[in-house]
């Protein structure tokens, strides 16, 4: 048996490690994904007060903190069973809708518009952000204007970029000044403007991909999303919706403070990650997607004009539930068009400008639960506290974990079809950390690790020798 590893898969966030195993006779026997969790964030966690973790779970990912800051901020809002007024409401989600719009233009443009651009097969010394500046100097631009537009919107309200602690419990520490208000606003048409260009040239090229569309990741599994109590795309607040893999809802509207009667955590091998599944179903057939691609066959609508036209055309030229990891690509720039349209409804809601922003309150209940939609798919936050507001315990799921087995299955699948040992190009290892850069998984947060951690893949042969491999 021979195996191929990519290591450090270098276009995704945050160690990681896939080895693809050939047989003798060179085609790909399997595959799998190391990960390896760096320290336990959660033990770390135990005896802190419980209002200090907002600004603490911040840090476990540098890619993330607003993600987690935000989790964390709904969890104390839980133990201290206050309801958050609505300008704090209003604030916290336009600050979430920044840090998707930032994220989501990183995964796209930077990680992803390189393969899309210039081709899976092109010389990877030039596959690359620089590469696109070249060739493609518009789409480049689009992509640092949209992200940076993204990072203001953040910047503007939480001051600091990288570890904003605006967000507290209770509810969010200023109010929105006018004039930021007014930028953001005066921001909003070019914003859109660009995510509207980049899905008009998304859709124009996806016929290119018909081979990866069919092998990226084209899977039935179930699929999990937050949505409102008309079913309608949420990403601060919502229940979750299960749907199985024809479109079905099997359960719907579940709070918070329910995760853990339909979400269990199985381990798999080689991989400190778990694998979160629909428990009333079971592992490995309770296997469901989230983020961008989940919440497309989750939810009925986005809920803003232009986003809603494009969600109708997606399922129209798609069907009704998309079931290739492919089209995360498309569903991100769905959800970014999204983002700047929430911005836009946000910003004129005459409450936002509100100075009402905190609910001060003490320990009212014991444990507490938060959870948002992260640009990569449901974070949930679950702590317990004593009477004093020591944290006793914590568990957290991130993102990247629900998709786990996905992403498993993903890799396997293209590696099956696009790698073969005997002829072996460097753009076949290239199609396999693609198919993990279509998730954008955070390994980040995954491994608890801080800043980015890279992916390497190895191919080995029957003996173990590695005859190849790709760092990204
Ligand atoms: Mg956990
Ligand atoms: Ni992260």
């Amino acid at each position: 048996m021979k195996r191929i590893t990519i290591d450090a898969v270098t276009r995704i966030e945050g160690h990681a490690k896939i080895s693809i195993q050939l047989d003798d006779g060179g085609q790909v026997a399997g595959t799998q994904l190391h990960i390896t969790q760096v320290r336990g964030f959660e033990k770390f966690t135990e005896g802190r007060p419980y209002y200090e973790m907002p600004s603490i779970t911040a840090r476990i990912c540098g890619i993330c903190p607003v993600s987690h800051l935000l989790a964390s901020s709904r969890a104390c809002d839980a133990i201290m069973s206050v309801r958050i007024p609505e300008t704090a409401a209003l604030l916290r989600e336009l600050l979430h809708c920044g840090q998707f719009v930032q994220s989501h233009a990183l995964s796209f443009f930077h990680l992803s518009s390189p393969d899309l651009l210039l081709g899976f097969d092109s010389d990877p010394a030039i596959r690359n952000v620089l590469g696109v500046l070249q060739k493609f100097p518009e789409i480049a631009r689009d992509g640092i204007a949209l992200r940076k537009f993204g990072q203001e919107v953040i910047s503007g309200l939480a001051k600091e970029r990288i570890h904003p602690s605006w967000t507290v419990p209770g509810g969010v520490n200023a109010p929105l000044q006018p004039a930021v208000r007014d930028k953001i606003l005066a921001g909003l048409p070019e914003a859109k403007t660009i995510v509207r260009r980049t899905l008009k040239f998304f859709k124009g090229v996806l016929d290119q991909f018909k081979e990866e569309i069919e092998n990226f990741g084209n899977l039935p599994t179930m699929y999990a999303g937050l949505v409102d109590a008309a079913g309608k795309l949420q990403l601060y607040d919502g229940g979750i919706r299960f749907k199985d893999a024809e479109g079905r809802i099997v359960a719907d509207h579940i709070p918070a403070s329910d995760y853990h009667k339909y979400i269990g955590e199985a381990t798999l091998a080689n991989s400190y990650l778990k694998a979160p599944y629909y428990m009333p179903i079971g592992f490995p057939e309770g296997a469901y997607r989230v983020g961008p691609l989940g919440r497309m066959n989750t939810a009925k609508s986005c809920g803003t004009p232009l986003a809603d036209v494009e969600f109708a055309e997606f399922h129209q030229r798609l069907g009704k539930v998309v079931p290739s990891s492919f089209h995360f690509h498309y569903a991100r720039l769905i959800e970014a068009l999204y983002g700047v349209e929430r911005m836009e409804a946000l910003l004129n809601d005459s409450a936002i400008l509100g100075k009402q922003i905190r609910a001060h309150a003490g320990v009212n209940s014991l444990e507490g639960v938060g959870m948002i939609e992260a640009p990569r798919g449901i974070l949930i936050h679950h702590y317990k506290v004593n009477e004093e507001g020591a944290i006793t315990w914590a568990n957290l799921i991130v993102a990247t974990g629900h998709n786990n087995l996905a992403i498993n299955r993903s890799i396997e699948q293209v590696a099956k079809h696009f790698v073969d040992g005997k002829h072996l190009q460097e753009g076949m290892l290239n199609r396999v950390s693609a198919i993990v850069r279509a998730y954008d998984p955070c390994f980040s947060c995954s491994t608890h690790a801080s800043g980015q951690v890279p992916l390497h893949i190895q191919l080995l042969g029957p003996e173990g020798v590695v005859l190849d491999e790709l760092k990204s």
